[in-house]
């Protein structure tokens, strides 16, 4: 599915997904090399999940060499259009062959993507060096739970066999996710689950796009007909509680993790 992915769209109506990391960036501390002649000692970092690059970029931008990644063609491409200087790559995250390259691994909104959480850190274990730090956010346990329940509902109200639909989602516990980590060798020195409500763009449609860009998994079975009333029936179940003054809100909930190899 995100290989389908409208990389144009995304920028243009999702440029809160990066907007919001900034502090995870701070997180990062990403460490330069030599100040004057910024060329050794600094970190190699990979982006996992690097989008459209974004993110791929302010990193670079503190003197350090970073690799993004991404399953989608269709990032990678915008990310290179926009960002010819960086380094990307078409790699699903399942299956890294990095081998103790990195004195990091970021990802920022992708990780709730991967309903194989294993995989994943069983090759960001093996990609970082020893010492490297693995610093990661994304959806995490109750996230979009309003927007979800809604969803499932509509299904449901179109007449939808809801037992039958598999949800793209992973959203752990920091319990959960924190065991993974520590039984593929990560540990765990810092974690934490919040709520972020977050401000959806182009007021009245914040929530459609939303929807037609994220749960397009749940939506293209339908006709577009089908589909407008699924979306429409979401609205009015969720205007109570995501509406403010014309601007819709996601209920977001993130996990923020950083472990160590
Ligand atoms: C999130 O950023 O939490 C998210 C984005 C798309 C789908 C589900 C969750």
């Amino acid at each position: 599915m995100q290989n389908q992915w409208d990389a144009k769209l995304y920028d243009r109506n999702h440029t809160f997904v990066s907007e919001l990391a900034t502090d995870l960036i701070e997180i990062l501390a990403p460490q330069a090399g030599d100040c004057a002649t910024r060329s050794t000692g600094g970190d190699r970092i990979l982006d996992l999940g690097c989008g459209t690059g974004d993110l791929t970029n302010k990193i670079a931008s503190q003197g350090v060499e970073v690799v993004g990644i991404d399953s989608a063609t269709t990032m990678i491409e915008q990310a290179r259009n926009k960002y010819p200087h960086l380094h990307f790559e078409v790699l699903d995250a399942r299956n890294l062959q990095y081998k103790e390259e990195f004195d990091a691994v970021f990802s920022n909104a992708a990780l709730h993507w991967i309903t194989e959480p294993e995989k994943v850190i069983f090759g960001v274990h093996q990609a970082l060096k020893s010492g490297g730090r693995f610093v990661a956010e994304f959806g995490g346990k109750g996230n979009v739970k309003a927007i979800i329940t809604a969803l499932y509902q509509a299904l449901e109200n179109a007449g939808y066999p809801v037992n039958t639909i598999s949800n793209p989602w992973y959203f752990p516990s920091i319990a959960e996710y924190g065991n993974l980590l520590e039984k593929h060798g990560l540990q765990l020195t810092f974690a934490t689950l919040f709520d972020r409500p977050t401000r959806l763009e182009e007021r009245e449609k914040g929530v459609q796009n939303w929807l037609r860009m994220f749960a397009n998994s749940f939506l293209d079975t339908f006709s577009s007909e089908q589909q407008a009333r699924i979306i429409s029936d979401v609205e009015n179940q969720l205007r109570p509680v995501l509406y403010q003054n014309g601007v819709w809100f996601a209920d977001y909930r993130r996990i923020r993790i950083v472990a160590v190899k």
